[in-house]
């Protein structure tokens, strides 16, 4: 059996004819606004209007469809499989708890994974006490409940080209593509936060509650902020009597080469929010604080002020600690290998960003160029506003060989 650790091997034309058949179902049933589906057949535009594959399987940092193609994956599923595709141990952890006890009651009645977790969260990130979700933007909203109860005041800032998630709490701080994101909603969205530019002046923060922000814009563009900007943020925030919130959905658990971004910098915020890597592939997530900032929520009274049916799922639990301990023999590797890779994108005259597994690449026409890559056998998606980058965030576990069958692809697709 395949451990994940294979270049691609395309067979058939990419989508191939069974993914092709797959799409047509799903868009007769979704909401046409999920799935982004280019009416292959229909369409005008030629080689630009290509629908999804349709994934079947996946191990390590390879995925298959379900036309038996085997692609390389250089998202790692939204920066989700961090520890690689379908890792054993956090599957076997998984299944074991799933045998045991799948379900238990939030805030009603806990079960000791959630204990063991929380206990390892907080020995991770040197923060205390923390409210577990089901989704980034889940604890995106929960950091900034936190937030306000911390400090008392509604104002937020976030940055623009910021991205914190879609439910309404999450996008009204978003500043990514906010014309289409926010557009059909912004009635609804509430009238108390202001943008400012990430990376530039930090504006006057006397009215402002709570500061959210990326330590490194994933989906904004991989944008790292001028050094020492985090730090004089903090500085800033902390002097406001404001809370500061570092959403690390996208950087966490290792992608950056440090377990968390804010660790490059000599910063702690007030509230952290994780996801996407947390637990391999399991919808989990936490928005993990200092003691202070989370006992300004005072105790609860019977009724939690702040739950969820599913809040602390026990397999979401067991899978998130064998991933970290997954993740521990990972992480050291990742600041070298991300570095092999840039030098030798920028050996081949390529502009790039980030840190870590976390890079952009800055070619012209990423889209094309990506649908392209795809048809080689590589999943890889642009990122930033003007989809100015071709995003790198594979598995953290993906091999040299399959890093460099990718520089070959891309010279091959660009030449
Ligand atoms: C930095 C950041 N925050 C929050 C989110 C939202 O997470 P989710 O899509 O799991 O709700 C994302 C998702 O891409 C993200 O990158």
């Amino acid at each position: 059996m395949s451990d994940g650790t294979e270049i691609p091997l395309v067979v058939t034309e990419v989508p191939g004819p069974r993914s092709c058949e797959w799409v047509d179902r799903l868009a007769v049933r979704e909401c046409p606004a999920i799935t982004a589906r280019r009416s292959r057949r229909a369409s005008a535009l030629g080689a630009a209007a290509d629908d999804p594959i349709v994934w079947e399987s996946a191990v390590g940092a390879n995925v298959w469809d379900v036309d038996g193609n085997r692609f390389v994956d250089l998202t790692a599923g939204f920066g989700v499989a961090s520890a690689g595709h379908r890792n054993p141990a956090v599957m076997a952890a998984g299944v074991a708890q799933m045998n045991r006890l799948p379900h238990v009651m939030g805030d009603a009645f806990p079960d000791p994974t959630r204990v063991l977790l929380l206990e390892r969260l907080a020995a991770l990130t040197g923060l205390d006490r923390a409210i577990l979700g089901s989704s980034g933007s889940d604890a995106v909203e929960a950091a900034l409940k936190t937030g306000m109860m911390l400090s008392g005041r509604s104002t937020v800032l976030s940055f623009s080209a910021g991205y914190h998630g879609l439910s309404y709490g999450a996008l009204a701080v978003t500043g990514y593509n906010v014309d289409a994101f926010r557009g059909p909603f912004e009635s609804q969205l509430g009238p108390h936060v202001r943008r400012a530019e990430f990376g530039g002046q930090i504006p006057d923060l006397s009215d402002v509650g709570t500061v959210i922000v990326e330590p490194v814009q994933g989906r904004g563009g991989i944008r790292v902020p001028p050094a020492g900007w985090l730090g004089a943020l903090a500085d800033a925030t902390r002097a406001a009597g404001a809370a500061l919130v570092f959403d690390e959905v996208y950087t966490g658990f290792g992608r950056t080469g440090d377990w968390f971004a804010f660790q490059d910098e000599a910063v702690r915020p007030d509230v952290l929010v994780l996801g996407k890597g947390m637990a391999g592939g399991f919808p989990i997530s936490v928005a993990i604080g200092t003691a202070e900032a989370m006992d300004a929520w005072g105790a609860s009274e019977g009724q939690s002020i702040h739950t969820q049916t599913f809040l602390g799922n026990p397999v979401g639990c067991a899978m998130a600690l064998a991933c970290i301990e997954q993740l521990e023999t990972v992480v050291p590797d990742v600041r070298p290998k991300g570095e092999w890779l840039r030098s030798e994108l920028i050996a081949r005259g390529h502009s790039v960003r980030g840190r870590g597994l976390m890079i952009g690449i800055e070619i012209p026409n990423t889209l094309a160029v990506s649908r392209a890559l795809l048809r080689a056998g590589f999943i890889v998606l642009p990122a930033g506003e003007q989809a100015e980058v071709l995003g790198v965030t594979p598995p953290l576990t993906i091999t040299q060989t399959q890093l460099e069958s990718f520089l070959v692809a891309l010279d091959g697709v660009l030449a």
